[in-house]
């Protein structure tokens, strides 16, 4: 007779979050230290990450909350990150990555790559591929990548992924999020098999602090057609770490806690893998033995 696999909770479980210091971040930790598990979060400053700390631990009455520094635009921070977590914890089950930024005007990261498509994008690929050994001994597991429905205005050009001809904030995010839909199909076929989930999240229009470069009249506007709460945005994230109905889903794209088709482009597993191709050009020197 087959052997019935526990059922999912998420309580106990080992969850590393990507920019909980502000918006769906915060709020998807604060949900799930709530439900019992141990919140890990990264932060570029260690003030404001200290006083998130607090607030965590104040709502949900869960001390198990700690955060990394890790300046998501630095490849040497996203490693230094992924050292320091595998010489702390023995286990990771769920991965969230979750940070993300939008710049109206064309910067550069630490490592002299489009900041949109560095810590949007980039950041995510690494950083995952430096938890994935560590993701596959805890199986079963999860990786879950924040994207947006914006992606499906997003195009890969291979011949400029940085956007150094004709630089558009908006256009630079919807790529880089396209970027997150392709990689995340592409992770969840190689991890076939493995117990290790890759899925996407759309969190919804949600008002924080990621349109902050907006100019305020676009915002006001934005926030005027019915803008939800972070807590109402995180609320994706949340089913996907935490529900054990998606344990045997990967490679999909989820809105509004559903499977939602999303671009026809995201579909292509050529331009996926060609993506991928690249994006190990991109991070090669952080990468000793990568496993996928
Ligand atoms: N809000 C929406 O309507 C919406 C819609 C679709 C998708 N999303 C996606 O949801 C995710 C969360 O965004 P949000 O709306 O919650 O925005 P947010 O409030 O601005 O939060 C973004 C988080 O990312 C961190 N971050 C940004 N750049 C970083 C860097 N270089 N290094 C390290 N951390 C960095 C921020 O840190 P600091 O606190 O230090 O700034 C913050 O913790 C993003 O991926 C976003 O694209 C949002």
């Amino acid at each position: 007779m087959e052997k019935r696999k526990p059922k999912w909770t998420i309580e106990g479980k080992t969850c590393l979050i990507t920019g909980a210091t502000s918006g769906i971040g915060k709020a998807t930790a604060i949900e799930l230290a709530k439900r019992g598990a141990r919140i890990i979060y990264t932060a570029r400053d260690l003030e404001k990450a200290k006083i998130v700390k607090e607030e965590i631990v104040l709502k949900s009455q869960n001390n198990d909350v700690e955060f990394f520094e890790c300046e998501l635009s630095s490849l040497e921070s996203i490693k230094k990150l992924a050292e320091n977590f595998k010489k702390r914890y023995s286990a990771l089950h769920v991965l969230i990555n979750n940070a993300g930024l939008w710049e109206a005007h064309r910067k550069l990261s630490k490592d002299g790559i489009e900041l949109t498509f560095a810590v949007n994008y980039l950041a995510q690929f690494l950083l995952t591929d430096l938890l994935l050994g560590l993701l596959k001994k805890s199986a079963p597991s999860r990786v879950m990548n924040v994207s947006s429905e914006l992606h499906r205005k997003g195009k890969i050009n291979f011949d400029d992924l940085e956007l150094k001809k004709h630089y558009n904030g908006m256009k630079a995010y919807y790529n880089s999020k396209l970027a997150i839909v392709l990689f995340t199909k592409e992770l969840a076929r190689r991890l076939q098999d493995t117990g290790v989930t890759a899925n996407i999240a759309h969190p919804g229009l949600a008002k924080t602090d990621i349109y902050r470069a907006l100019p305020s009249i676009e915002k006001k506007l934005i926030f005027l057609f019915g803008a939800i709460t972070p807590e109402e945005g995180a609320k994706t994230s949340i089913c996907l770490a935490m529900s054990d109905e998606v344990s045997n889903i990967s490679g999909e794209y989820f809105a509004r806690g559903k499977i939602t088709k999303s671009s026809d482009e995201s579909y292509d597993i050529e331009e996926a893998k060609k993506l991928w191709n690249i994006s190990i050009e991109y991070v090669k020197k952080y990468i000793e033995n990568s496993e996928v």
